[in-house]
């Protein structure tokens, strides 16, 4: 493989961590030639929630299939293929286990390197993806803070080009489980985090008083398991109306606007702490409306440059974790074919401030 990589290099991707099956063909630089990602909301809907086994199974039908779909979208064969790059941590191990033993099979079948990547620095990446539609604003530099929110992790991180360093996150539940449990308690379906943002449209922010917890000082902790009390405790009393629904757009507005206050007031901290005037808001929940535009306006008002990826690269997607192994690729990194899939980061991908 030439080093650097360069627009003649073709990268495939894959993204298996959880429920969301992937396979992205970016260019050597980091553009996005094709992306073919397929939830699996309809299997696990019956269970309310996300079942392993049944995402381990889906990933291995669906895989081949879209791989062969992006190469065709991307004008390439499979001989053209430079290195194949996947999520192996963190992430359900079942689930990553499908990219990986994929991945090894086509590098070794293949004769071209392998990488394994963190999911969280693939997110991390999201917002200097370019495709034919999207390029990052030229002013974002580095350092600058991340607002890390998904399903599994909320946490705030100094990015510069070479380390990742955590400076607080949520304590107990991450803010895109919170948004998810939520929608439960008022049998919105699943995924729960889009139904929220949907209903939210039509409610009033601030009709209901959720707490706002470990807002004094200036921790960058954050805990939503508060919140999710008190949310129950509110829905088990409106609950007593024979109407009762006609509150959901009330509390969904309320509860978004109660998570926002307090994502956004850490951030604000962040940044004012380490004096960067760029700022990336990246995974799932950064897909949601009222987080978006309250984050814009929040980065107006304080004069940052602020990137939310557009919205297929907010959830799982191969294309961050192609240009996350792009960037090590670069570096002279490949992994043996000993890559194991983990369900949790290794010690050395970020460093760890201590914010406790
Ligand atoms: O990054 P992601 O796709 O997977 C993980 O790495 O966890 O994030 C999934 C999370 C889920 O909790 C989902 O409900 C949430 O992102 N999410 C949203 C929205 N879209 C996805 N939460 C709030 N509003 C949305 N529009
Ligand atoms: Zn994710």
């Amino acid at each position: 493989m030439k080093l650097p990589l360069d627009s003649q290099s073709r990268i495939l991707a894959f993204e298996t961590s959880c429920d969301d099956t992937s396979v992205a063909l970016l260019d050597g630089e980091g553009l996005v030639l094709a992306l073919k990602s397929a939830n699996q909301d309809q299997v696990h809907r019956p269970f309310g929630g996300v079942v392993p086994e049944i995402a381990s199974r889906a990933h291995l039908s669906l895989i081949l299939e879209l791989a062969e779909s992006c190469l065709e979208a991307g004008h390439c064969q499979w001989k053209d293929v430079t290195a194949i790059v996947t999520t192996n941590r963190p992430g359900l191990v079942g689930s990553l286990l499908v990219g990986v033993v994929t991945a090894k099979t086509l590098a070794q079948i293949l004769g071209i390197p392998l990488l394994g990547v963190n999911h969280l620095e693939g997110h991390l990446q999201s917002g200097n993806l370019r495709d034919s539609l999207w390029s990052p604003p030229k002013e974002f530099r580095n350092p600058s803070v991340a607002l890390l929110v998904s399903g599994g992790h909320t946490q705030i991180i100094l990015c510069t080009e070479s380390t990742n360093t955590i400076l607080g996150g949520t304590r107990d539940d991450a803010a895109g489980e919170a948004w998810d449990k939520f929608a439960k308690m008022l049998d919105l379906g699943f995924p729960g985090g889009p139904k929220v943002d949907q209903a939210a449209l039509d409610g009033d922010p601030n009709a209901f008083a959720f707490p706002r917890a470990m807002m004094a000082g200036d921790s960058l902790e954050m805990s939503f398991s508060g919140l999710k009390s008190s949310a129950h405790r509110w829905i088990s009393e409106l609950r007593q109306e024979s109407d009762w629904q006609k509150h959901i757009p009330n509390l969904c507005a309320s509860f978004q606007q109660a998570v926002t206050d307090v994502l956004l007031a850490k951030l604000d901290l962040a940044v004012k702490r380490h004096k960067v005037t760029s700022v990336l808001i990246a995974g799932g929940v950064s897909a949601n409306s009222f987080l978006r535009s309250q984050a814009q306006s929040w980065a107006l008002s304080r004069g940052l440059c602020l990137v939310l990826p557009p919205l297929r690269y907010c959830t799982d997607n191969a294309a961050m974790i192609g240009l996350a192994g792009i960037r090590r690729l670069n570096r002279g990194e490949i992994s043996h074919l000993g890559l194991v899939a983990s369900p949790n980061s290794m010690p050395t991908d970020f460093v760890v401030q201590d914010f406790t």
